[in-house]
């Protein structure tokens, strides 16, 4: 295990009820004029924006909104907000829905503090001074951006879809009520659900050794993750289903997994560069690509990770032969993620094999990916050669 700091900055307010505090959280931390970001009129006609409208101004904070927000938020959209957030000099951003509109609000808080082009940020042109303070209330169990400091925006001009890390964009606080993901559909919880074990896998799959406390705190939260998303799947309104999922993903990317060590993220990274292109649903793209990342990446050297996930998790009984247990568990992964729905193959999502070199191109845009096992262009070509 490395030598680490680890410092958490957002306060949690979870659970029932809680939604009434959005005013008086704000307001505590010096808010004069909220910048409400959303994506749909869901939040309209559910009446949540009515009831955070309502808290706010109980505490006499006035607001301004910006909204349309897509899934894999565009750079277009984030500049109309910054434009808002100007305009109506507003001195703290409120996110309300999952993570795109939580990525694309830290995104406006980055751009209303600086007179340059923000993109410039997340292609590494430029290191932000100051963002404006922000908070958010979760409806969508999936990204840990409720607790973390990540935004991914997707530039569509240039295709590409790029992260961005800075302490400056951690949430101050964040609201997480489960019934407010209640009205979250089968695709999206499936896909928030294959997120949650794609951000477990990723800080698991470490090549740093030692780190038995993070490992089977990653065990825990990926069987809580594959237990309750089928429940949330079928019964919706499962209180305990979506509360224990909802926790689980905020805890799975708020650094707690990553103390004495660091993550992989190579799969994070392919899927980038296909959601870049295609604009698949993150978590779908993720579920996809795991197995065969396990599969590409296993080798007789590395087996025991890929064996200790097979036995621990998916359930293998333990055998003499590691390869052919480790191999199983892949089998019985991919296996999950089909029965809930989630592609298996490129094709499921009507991608061909026409642009599969670009977008192992773009994958290691920035040289090689994957900390786990180093992978170049080549190793991600072939990755994707096995999805088609
Ligand atoms: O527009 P709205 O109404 O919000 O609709 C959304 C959207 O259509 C809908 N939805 C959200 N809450 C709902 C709901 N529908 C019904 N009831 C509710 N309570 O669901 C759709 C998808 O929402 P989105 O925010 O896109 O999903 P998710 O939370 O999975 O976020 C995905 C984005 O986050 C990025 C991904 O790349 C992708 O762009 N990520 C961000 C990370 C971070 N900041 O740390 C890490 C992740 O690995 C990920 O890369
Ligand atoms: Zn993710």
């Amino acid at each position: 295990m490395l030598k680490f700091t680890f410092t958490q900055a957002t306060e949690i307010l979870f659970g029932k009820g809680q939604m009434d505090h959005v005013g008086t959280a704000a307001k505590k931390r010096g808010a004069n004029k909220v910048l409400i970001v959303y994506g749909s009129d869901r939040i309209k006609t559910s009446g949540l924006f009515d009831k955070v409208t309502a808290s706010l101004k109980a505490e006499g904070l006035d607001y301004a909104e910006t909204s349309g927000i897509e899934p894999n938020p565009r750079l277009t959209s984030v500049k109309k907000g910054i434009e808002v957030a100007i305009k109506e000099k507003c001195d703290y951003i409120l996110a309300i829905g999952g993570g795109s509109v939580i990525d694309a609000a830290k995104a406006m808080a980055l751009g209303a503090k600086y007179d340059g082009d923000v993109w410039d940020f997340f292609l590494r042109k430029a290191a932000p001074q100051e963002a404006l303070p922000l908070a958010s209330i979760l409806t969508l169990a999936a990204t840990g951006s409720e607790m973390n400091g990540g935004t991914v925006v997707t530039n569509w001009e240039t295709n590409d879809k790029l992260p961005f890390v800075s302490p400056m964009l951690i949430p101050q606080f964040s609201i997480l009520d489960p019934e407010n993901t209640y009205t979250v559909n089968e695709w999206q919880t499936a896909s928030g659900t294959a997120d949650i074990m794609s951000h477990i896998l990723e800080q698991y799959f470490s090549p740093i050794d030692g780190t038995y406390v993070q490992d089977r705190m990653c065990d825990a939260m990926l069987k809580t993750a594959m237990y309750y998303g089928p429940i949330a799947i079928k019964a919706p309104n499962n209180y305990e289903a979506r509360a224990n999922l909802m926790w689980t993903g905020t805890l799975a990317l708020n650094g707690l997994l990553s103390t004495g060590r660091y993550g992989d993220w190579a799969v994070h990274m392919i899927e980038h560069a296909i959601s870049a292109i295609y604009d698949v649903t993150h978590g779908a793209g993720l579920a996809l690509i795991t197995p065969y990342w396990m599969e590409y990446t296993m080798t007789e050297q590395n087996v025991d990770k890929y064996y200790d996930f097979a036995i621990n998790v998916m359930g293998v009984p333990a055998n003499g032969d590691k390869l052919l247990a480790a191999k199983e568990g892949i089998t019985k992964l991919r296996a999950f993620f089909k029965a809930m729905g989630l592609p298996t193959k490129l094709s499921d999502f009507d991608i061909d094999d026409s642009r599969i070199e670009e977008m192992a191109e773009k994958a290691t845009a920035f040289g090689m990916i994957g900390q786990f096992r180093k992978l170049e262009k080549d190793d991600v070509l072939e990755i994707f050669k096995l999805m088609v």
